[in-house]
């Protein structure tokens, strides 16, 4: 929560992955909050929903059909920002996904060019077109979306996609102090399952589903409101000593 509590009245987000679980549930939290909320995703139909939610509750949005892995759409997504709202405040990037599940040594090229596309150039390109207005303003704070899977590897599914995620975390702390001096905070996320799209492709049958929970102290998986909330808490100008660490959302498990 803001330690001023019309903080984000006014104040203009946008967010990759709006159209579904986590970033959807931002959206709805800072359009709570009075935030403009610029909802951008490779899923036309799930971001245009997206931004008459936000609508709904009584905030402005912009909807933004663009793919991340475009480093030209994501320079038009904050265009387009900057010239419906005037400013960016903050930066939230929760587009990403696994792509498809592989041992090891079956990751061929095109899946892990497709996994870094999608996570970490996505992240990137968004993080260099928002940052010089950013630097601007002398303000601004970016949230990236790690995992849990940066401490496990990934084995035996995944070490494409725990990579793309350990080098978005890297990427959150060196731009993090790069531009500690300027005002602009950097941070990210690493949750453990969520309950989300993304979630039921990993968890696909009832064992896997009672493996993963076996592993979470707390029996359940989070929702999406739970890291929504922490987005906030980031964004918000209660800690603003916070910047450059991953914060690990989990129910206390995900490390077997
Ligand atoms: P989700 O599948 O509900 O949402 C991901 C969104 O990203 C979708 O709306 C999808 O259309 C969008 N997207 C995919 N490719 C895109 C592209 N090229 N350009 C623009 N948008 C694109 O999944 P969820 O759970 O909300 O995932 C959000 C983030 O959280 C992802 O980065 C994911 O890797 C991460 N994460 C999720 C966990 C979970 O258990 N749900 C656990 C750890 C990390």
């Amino acid at each position: 929560m803001p330690r001023t509590p019309d903080y984000f009245n006014g104040k203009t987000i946008v967010i990759t992955g709006a159209a579904s679980g986590i970033g959807r549930a931002t959206a709805l939290i800072f359009a709570r909050e009075g935030a403009n909320v610029v909802c951008a995703d490779v899923n036309e139909d799930g971001v245009k929903d997206t931004a008459e939610k936000v609508n709904e509750i009584g905030s402005q949005s912009l909807a933004l059909s663009i793919d991340v892995t475009s480093r030209a759409a994501v320079n038009n997504m904050i265009e387009l920002t900057l010239n419906g709202f005037g400013r960016v405040d903050f930066l939230f990037n929760s587009a990403g996904a696994a792509i498809r599940r592989s041992k090891f040594l079956e990751i061929d090229d095109e899946l892990i060019e497709k996994t870094f596309d999608l996570n970490f150039k996505g992240t990137f390109y968004a993080m260099q077109a928002v940052l010089p207005h950013m630097l601007k303003n002398k303000a601004g704070v970016i949230v990236n979306v790690a995992s849990m899977a940066v401490k496990r590897g990934g084995p035996n599914t995944s070490v494409h996609y725990a990579a793309a995620k350990g080098a978005v975390n890297s990427m959150t702390l060196g731009v993090a102090r790069e531009f500690a001096k300027d005002g602009i905070r950097c941070l990210s996320i690493s949750p453990g399952p969520i309950n989300t799209a993304f979630a039921k492709a990993a968890a696909s049958s009832p064992e896997l589903i009672k493996r993963f929970l076996e592993d979470i102290p707390m029996g359940r998986f989070g929702e999406p409101e739970e890291i929504g909330e922490l987005v906030l808490f980031m964004c918000s100008d209660a800690c603003k000593f916070m910047t450059a660490d991953t914060v690990y959302v989990n129910g206390g498990g995900g490390w077997r």
